[in-house]
């Protein structure tokens, strides 16, 4: 549940915007579909709301930085940023010895960096994440109400219910959720590790209940021929991408390759050359034959993709419509809340740091630990097939 923005203090100047979000409605049967054989699901249309920070001007824009340099190091503390957020706290956390990465990488680089403070730019389950694996640390970040509509999508009680419904599957979700609903879960995932670790589970013959994102949970069970039984949710960002407009422009683009974030419509993620998290699309950018490439993920990420790649040309992908009619318009409204005037009050002041109730911690970390366990030995070379249980196992 998202407070009112009568109850957050912003910078005066601030403006706030209305975002629809969708939510399976809990008067249909399961609230989920298959995903191998779709039941329609009724969605209702829920009301979230986004601060819009105010620009600062370039002097102002030069003093926060160099004051968030100087209060990062006083303070011992390190900057764990995503993609999608501002340029200029990208950069910040690159400069100061940080990290700038996926949503897996910022869960392991903040569980083994030494420093006690991490400030997390990104949304609010990434914090949270943050606190489980290092709940003796301080985590704080620039704005505690930046949301995500997959998070927002699927509340606990409603969540736990349809688990219940099912007990027979085991439950895997993606990282963008609440410490609640992982507490729940036996697998945790990320976008750049649901495949192996869903291919994993079925060949050890687990059924599986996802959630919360369809897409994605297609894109798995498709490439996996995993039995799914998913939650009906969606990321606002990706959801827009079309696919008859991503055709026109590729006519337009012969020579683009088409790069894909997997929280896209399935007709969508057909048109890619590459598909995976923001990870896998920063290496298909370095690594594809190609100069040219139309982008279908978050506009946050053309900073680094053209960082990394100069002399490559990067299209966003076409969403809904123009700024009249489309929702995310490819930026998410609650990765735009953080921003430098927020990560210099944060560290001056310490305020907006990151709770998880404790009796929640050691359940929701579980399946965190053997996600990262899992990915650990993936990255090692080393075989997985012990840290998944065969179904009849214990
Ligand atoms: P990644 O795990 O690919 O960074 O994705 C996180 C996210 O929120 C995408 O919308
Ligand atoms: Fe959530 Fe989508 Fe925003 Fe990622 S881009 S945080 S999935 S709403």
């Amino acid at each position: 549940m998202t407070s009112s923005p009568d109850s957050v203090h912003g910078t005066p100047g601030d403006a706030f915007v209305d975002v629809e979000y969708e939510q399976p409605d809990q008067a249909a049967p399961a609230a989920a579909h298959r995903a191998l054989a779709a039941v329609p699901v009724v969605c209702s249309t829920r009301h979230a709301w986004a601060r819009v920070p105010a620009e600062p001007a370039p002097a102002e824009r030069e003093r926060l930085k160099a004051r968030a340099r100087e209060l990062l190091k006083a303070k011992n503390a390190v900057m764990v940023s995503h993609y999608y957020v501002h340029p200029d706290l990208q950069d910040l956390a690159l400069e100061t010895g940080g990290i700038v990465s996926d949503s897996l990488e910022m869960a392991r680089f903040g569980r083994d960096h030494a420093a006690q403070t991490l400030v997390v730019s990104g949304v609010r389950f990434m914090g949270e994440s943050a606190k489980i694996l290092s709940p003796d640390k301080r985590v704080l970040m620039p704005d505690l109400d930046a949301n995500c509509s997959l998070d927002l999508g699927c509340p606990v009680d409603e969540f736990s219910a349809f688990c219940d419904q099912h007990p027979d599957r085991t439950v895997v979700v993606y990282a963008n959720t609440s410490a609640a609903v992982k507490a729940r879960a036996d697998w945790l995932v990320t976008s750049s590790c649901a495949l192996d670790i869903v291919r994993a589970l079925k060949d050890q013959g687990h059924k599986i209940l996802w959630a919360p994102d369809r897409h994605l949970g297609g894109y798995i069970a498709r490439e996996t021929g995993a039995d799914l039984l998913m939650w009906n949710g969606a990321c606002i960002v990706h959801d827009e991408f079309k696919a008859f407009e991503l055709e026109a422009l590729k006519k337009e683009h012969p020579r683009a390759k088409v790069l894909v974030h997997p929280e896209s419509p399935a007709d969508v993620v057909a048109l890619a050359d590459a598909v995976g998290s923001t990870s896998a699309i920063l290496n298909a950018a370095r690594t594809l034959d190609a100069t040219e490439f139309i982008v279908a993920t978050d506009n946050g990420m053309m900073h680094t993709l053209r960082q990394q790649n100069p002399g490559k040309v990067f299209i966003e992908a076409p969403t809904a419509g123009n700024s009249a009619t489309c929702k995310s318009c490819a930026h998410c409204p609650w990765m735009a809340m953080n921003s430098l005037v927020d990560l210099v009050r944060v560290l001056e002041t310490g305020a907006n740091e990151v709770l998880v109730d404790p009796a929640l911690i050691p359940r929701a970390r579980q399946p965190i630990d053997r996600m990262l366990a899992f990915t650990a030995a993936l990255k090692a070379g080393q075989p997985v097939g012990s840290l998944v249980p065969h179904i009849g196992a214990a």
